[in-house]
């Protein structure tokens, strides 16, 4: 399977599973995209050697640009990793269940639109919540509402503020997305004709 990481932010989750996926042969990280000029997740992409690339602003919405990109590299799965903006309806429809995006929070709870980073946690903080963790889900039209493929809890500590509970998450995420990945990929694999 040939996967494509999808962010706008510092790409420590893009970084993981380039880490991950360089150690995997039955399938590859083949390209980085981000709608942000100068992010980390372009600057961690290049220092895998995995092929990066910025979307303009004229393209962030033209799905049949995704397409011609994706197809360019022959992608099968798309990983979002802290993408903040909404993907085309188009690459929606023709990525339907091989598209994944983590959360970093326990979904149902804390998602929608303008819950990206730090926001998140600091709501989680703000309804008292005993514990929160990280959500990985397939993509839908709609922000965070497509089936979960996997949940792992951490307990809130009292003394956490919502930068620690977002570095603690993020410990999660690494851990568990990349592996999660490669699982899904595998079922892609077994589906395939
Ligand atoms: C992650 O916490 C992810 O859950 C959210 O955005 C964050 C991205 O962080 N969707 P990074 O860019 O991978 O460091």
């Amino acid at each position: 399977m040939q996967i494509a990481i999808v962010g706008s932010g510092s790409g420590s989750n893009a970084a993981a599973i380039c880490a991950h996926f360089s150690e995997v042969e039955a399938h590859d990280v083949a390209l980085v995209l981000s709608n942000k000029k100068g992010a980390g997740i372009l600057e961690k992409a290049q220092a895998a050697g995995v092929p990066s690339m910025l979307i303009e602003r004229e393209h962030i919405d033209d799905g049949d640009y995704w397409l011609r990109v994706l197809d360019g590299y022959e992608i099968d799965l798309i990983a979002l990793a802290g993408y903040i903006r909404k993907v085309p309806k188009a690459v929606v429809a023709a990525y339907s269940g091989r598209m994944l995006n983590t959360h970093p929070a326990l979904l149902p709870k804390h998602g929608g639109q303008g819950m990206y980073g730090i926001n998140v946690h600091r709501a989680v903080l703000l309804a008292q919540e005993r514990e929160s963790g990280m959500t990985i889900h397939l993509v839908t039209e709609e922000y965070d509402e497509g089936e979960v493929v996997f949940q792992q809890k951490i307990e809130v500590q009292p003394n956490w503020t919502a930068e620690q509970l977002q570095e603690e998450i993020k410990a999660l995420e690494h851990t568990h997305y990349p592996r999660v990945i490669e699982e899904f990929c595998e079922r892609l694999s077994r589906k395939r004709p």
